[in-house]
Order: structure tokens, then sequence, then C-alpha cells
């Protein structure tokens, strides 16, 4: 119940983003549809300076007590350039594709399409960051994320030490996959995601990923033209797949809107296509995903 509670208060803050967005029609795009950008301002020395200062904040201040701050940080509007914070986009971890899909092109030169925002569970152990696997660590996209977005873009290290350890305590929703309580279709389609569907070879351990780019041929939604990372080429980041059921759309565009979607996608035109799976074993396999 605490949960739903807090998905509801969640809502009531999306909703009242929402209009903040909508009211300035014709405005040039704000800065935060460049988020995550990694050039920016950010010099090499200076980030330097920062991954060191939060290396000694991360050693020397009380987990909890950076862990409160990072959350505050994380939320308060009043930090943030057009008032969206990261709460608006990765609603209490997990990901608001209504606010926080990014459509490019941000700048001249961008590639077009949208990016969907991907949930941060585990997100500590899910480097490298971004679709394209970009940002090889952490610490220095949070760096970048508070030079571009917040107001006065000073990244102290303070406040990179308490946004990682926020980050890092960010555990998925305790679902049935923990609980050992799966439904038997759910058991099914795990023995297929670890043997006949191939999905582990991919998506593995307890994050069920395996922390690499791949291009699956994942298609592009209307108009879009985004090529993904160069090596390998138009490859995109295994996404972790826990809380999947509650993450919709899937993938780096959102171009699929359910689960049984890309149940089909892997089965008939992924880059390991065809799988051969019978209609019962599709469903299986989506119990399966809704169960993490
Ligand atoms: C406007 C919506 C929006 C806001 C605000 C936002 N994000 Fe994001 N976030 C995204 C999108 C979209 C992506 C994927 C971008 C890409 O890879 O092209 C992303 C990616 C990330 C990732 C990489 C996750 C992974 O597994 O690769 C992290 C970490 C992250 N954001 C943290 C933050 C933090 C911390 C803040 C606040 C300082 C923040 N975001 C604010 C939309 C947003
Ligand atoms: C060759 C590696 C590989 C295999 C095999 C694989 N995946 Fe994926 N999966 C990926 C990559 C890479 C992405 C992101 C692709 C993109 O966004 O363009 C992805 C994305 C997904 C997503 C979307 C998650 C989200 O949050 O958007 C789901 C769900 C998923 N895979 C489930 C499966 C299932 C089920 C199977 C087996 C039938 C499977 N995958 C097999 C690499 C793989």
């Amino acid at each position: 119940m605490r949960h739903v509670k807090v998905m509801l208060l969640a809502g009531a803050g999306i909703v009242a983003a929402g209009l903040l967005l909508v009211t300035q029609p014709g405005t040039k795009p704000p800065a935060r549809l460049d988020a995550h950008r990694l050039t920016g301002d950010v010099s090499s020395g200076q980030l330097r300076r920062v991954l060191e200062a939060a290396d000694v904040i991360d050693t020397t201040v009380p987990k909890a007590e950076l862990i409160a701050e990072g959350k505050h940080l994380f939320r308060d509007p009043a930090l943030y350039q057009d008032g969206l914070s990261c709460q608006g986009c990765h609603t209490e971890g997990g990901a608001n594709a209504d606010l926080g899909t990014q459509v490019h092109p941000t700048s001249a030169g961008d590639f077009v399409g949208p990016r969907d925002p991907p949930a941060l569970w585990g997100v500590g152990d899910t480097a490298p960051y971004l679709w394209t696997g970009s940002a090889p660590d952490l610490e220095g996209l949070l760096t970048r994320l508070i030079r571009n977005f917040f107001k006065d873009g000073n990244p102290t290290g303070e406040r990179v030490a308490a946004l990682a350890a926020y980050l890092r305590s960010l555990e998925p929703p305790v679902s049935s996959f923990d609980l050992g309580t799966m439904s038997s279709a759910a058991l099914r389609g795990q023995r297929l995601f670890q043997g006949k569907a191939g999905c582990i070879s991919c998506h593995s351990g307890p994050l069920l990923t395996d922390n690499r780019l791949h291009n699956t041929l994942v298609p592009q939604v209307p108009g879009a033209n985004d090529p993904g990372a160069a090596n390998p080429p138009h490859s995109f980041n295994t996404p972790q797949l826990r809380d999947v059921a509650n993450t919709a759309p899937y993938m780096h565009n959102g171009v699929f809107t359910t689960l049984r979607q890309v149940v089909e996608f892997y089965d008939k035109t992924a880059s390991t296509a065809p799988l051969n799976l019978t209609d019962q074993e599709m469903n299986d396999l989506v119990a399966y995903l809704n169960a993490l």
C-alpha cells in the first residue's frame, strides 16, 4: 500500500510539472532537452577535482546522511533551471515516459529521434550509462548533469557524492521474483528465457543485463534516424529488466508499448530471430517479465 501512495503523490507532481511545460508554447526548447549531454562545460581538470572531492566526502560522511542529501538534490525543483528535477523523469527511481522522453535533435548536428528514460534500479551496478554507453561512470555523468541542469551549474564534490549515494541506494521494488513466489506460467517463462529463447545471453546476472552494447535490430520510430553507438555499429546498451512491467514503453526509443510486442520482436525480427516460439511460450515469457 505504501508503494501505491508514493506513486500517487509522485503522479501529482508529474501533472504539476507537465502543466508547467505546456504553458510555454513556442518558446525555445528548454535546456533540459540537452539533459545528459556529455559535452557541456566541464573541463577534464574540473572533472578530476570534483571526482577527487566526491571520493573524500564518500569515505568521510556517513552513508545515511549522504543518501538523504542526495534524495533532496534529486527532487527539489527549486534547484533546477526550469523546475524539472530528476524526479520528474526518473520518478522514485523508475521511469516516467510522459515527461522523461527526450526528443532529439537538441542541437545542430544531433541525431533525430526519441530517447526513453531508463529506470534507475541497481544503477550503481550497470555501468556504462546512457543508451549508447557513452558515460563510463556514475560520478562523471552526475558531474555533467549538475553542470547542465542546476540553476547554479555548480557540481561540487558534496553534491556528486550525495546524488551518487542516493542513486546507489535505489533497489528495484520487491516482486515475486525476489520472494520465490512466481506463478507456474512465469516459471515456464524463466526456463524459456534461460533456454530456448536465449535471452540470458545478454540479460544475465541479478539485474538481467550484461552491461554491454548490442545491435539487436530494434526498428526506428517513424521519421527517426538514431544510429546508436558506433562500436559495435548501431548498438545500444542492454537495459536491466527489474520492474520492467512498470516502465513502458520499451527500447531506447520506446518503439514497443507492451511486453508482448517486445517478445514478438525477439521471436520474429531481432538479430537473434527466429525463435519459433508458440503463442503459449510467448505468453509464458511475458508472465516472467511481468514477475521481475
Ligand atoms: C527531461 C527528463 C530527464 C531529467 C530531468 C533527468 N533525466 Fe536522467 N535520463 C533521461 C533520459 C531520456 C535518459 C536516457 C538518455 C540517453 O541515453 O539518451 C536518462 C538517463 C539517465 C541515466 C543513465 C541510466 C542508465 O542506466 O544508463 C542516469 C544515471 C540518469 N539519467 C540520472 C539522472 C539524474 C541524477 C537527474 C537529475 C540531476 C536526471 N537523470 C534528470 C531523462 C531525464
Ligand atoms: C543480443 C543481446 C540480447 C538478447 C539475446 C536479448 N536482448 Fe533484450 N535487449 C538487448 C538490448 C541491447 C536492448 C536495448 C535495445 C534498444 O533499446 O535498442 C534490449 C532491450 C530489451 C527490453 C526492453 C527493456 C526496456 O526497459 O526498454 C526487454 C523487455 C528485453 N530486451 C527482453 C528480452 C527478452 C525477453 C529476450 C529473449 C527473448 C531478450 N531481451 C534477448 C539485448 C538483448
